[in-house]
C-alpha cells in the first residue's frame, strides 16, 4: 500500500479508517520532517491510541488526528497529496460516495492508495457450508439460521466487488488507476481452534455473535444439536476449504 502510495518527503497523508494507525505510522516513515500524516478514524478510542503512540514515538507534531467517516471528511478540497484507506471501505455500506469525498481532498496530482478484501469471492461456498464447516448432515437446522441471514446486496462486507471499486475510482474522476486482484483457494485448519471460540465471532460489529445468532433461529433442542454437531465436525476436520480475494487499487488524481 505505501509503495503505491508514491509518498515524498514533506507530503501530507490522509490515512482513512486508520484503527491503531498500522498504515498512517508506516506512511509517517515517509513523509520526513517537513511532512504529516492525518490519522483519520469514526472511532475516538482508537485515535486515542494513535495519539498515545504517536507520543510514544516523540512524532506528535507531525500527526494530526481527525474524527470522521470516509465518506465525510471534513477537510478542505485538494488538502492532502496522499490519501491510503485498508480494510474500512467494506464497512460502508455504500461505498461509492467515499470515493468522492477522497478525490475532492486529494490535490491534483495526489495519489490514492486501498486495500480491501473481497469477500463476495466465495460467499456462494460460504453460504452452503456454515463458517467454513459441513453442515450437510444438519441441513435442516443450517437452513434455519441461513434464513435469517442478510442477502449480499444488503450486508456492507458483501455488496460490492472489484468491478465496482474499480467504477467507483473511475466514476469519482479518478485517472491512472491501476488494480491488483489476487485470490486465494486453499485447505487451511480452521482459524477458529474450537467451537467455543468461534460461537463469539462476529463478522462484522453491527452483527450477532454466531451464538446469539442461533440463540434468535433455534429453540433449545436445535441449538443442542447443532452446537453439538459443529463442535464435533470442527475438532474431526483437520482441513476446511478457504476462497479469499483482496484488492490493492493504486489512483492518481488528474492534474488540474
Ligand atoms: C479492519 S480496521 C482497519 C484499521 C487499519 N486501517 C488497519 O489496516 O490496520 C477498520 C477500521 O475502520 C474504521 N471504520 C469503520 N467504519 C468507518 C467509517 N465509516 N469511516 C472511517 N473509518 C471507519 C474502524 O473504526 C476501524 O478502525
Amino acid at each position: 500500500m505505501l509503495e503505491n502510495a508514491e509518498i515524498r518527503e514533506g507530503d501530507v497523508v490522509l490515512d482513512v479508517g486508520t484503527g491503531d494507525g498500522l498504515i498512517g505510522f508506516g506512511a509517517l516513515e515517509f513523509v520526513g520532517g517537513s511532512g504529516r500524516v492525518i490519522f483519520s478514524d469514526v472511532s475516538e478510542d482508537l485515535l486515542d491510541e494513535c495519539r498515545r503512540i504517536a507520543d510514544e514515538l516523540a512524532a506528535a507534531d507531525r500527526c494530526e488526528f481527525l474524527r470522521a467517516s470516509a465518506d465525510d471528511l471534513p477537510l478542505p478540497n485538494a488538502s492532502v497529496d496522499v490519501a491510503t484507506t485498508r480494510s474500512v471501505l467494506i464497512y460502508l455500506m455504500n461505498k461509492r460516495p467515499a470515493f468522492v469525498e477522497l478525490h475532492r481532498v486529494l490535490r491534483p496530482g495526489g495519489r490514492l492508495s486501498i486495500f480491501e478484501p473481497i469477500n463476495v469471492f466465495g460467499n456462494e461456498n460460504w453460504r452452503e457450508r456454515y463458517w467454513g464447516l459441513d453442515v450437510s448432515p444438519v441441513e435442516h437446522l443450517a437452513e434455519k439460521v441461513r434464513a435469517r441471514w442478510k442477502q449480499p446486496a444488503e450486508h456492507p462486507l458483501l455488496n460490492f466487488d472489484e468491478r465496482d471499486l474499480l467504477r467507483f475510482a473511475e466514476e469519482a474522476g479518478f485517472a491512472e488507476i491501476r488494480m491488483d486482484y489476487r485470490a486465494e483457494i486453499k485447505q487451511e485448519p480452521h482459524w477458529a481452534k474450537s467451537w467455543d471460540t468461534l460461537k463469539r465471532y462476529s463478522g462484522n460489529p453491527l452483527d450477532p455473535t454466531l451464538e446469539e445468532e442461533l440463540q434468535a433461529t433455534l429453540d433449545d433442542d436445535e441449538r443442542a444439536e447443532f452446537e453439538t454437531y459443529l463442535r464435533e465436525e470442527l475438532a474431526r476436520r483437520p482441513l476446511v476449504p478457504m476462497r479469499m480475494a483482496s484488492v490493492y487499487l493504486k489512483a492518481v488524481k488528474p492534474e488540474a
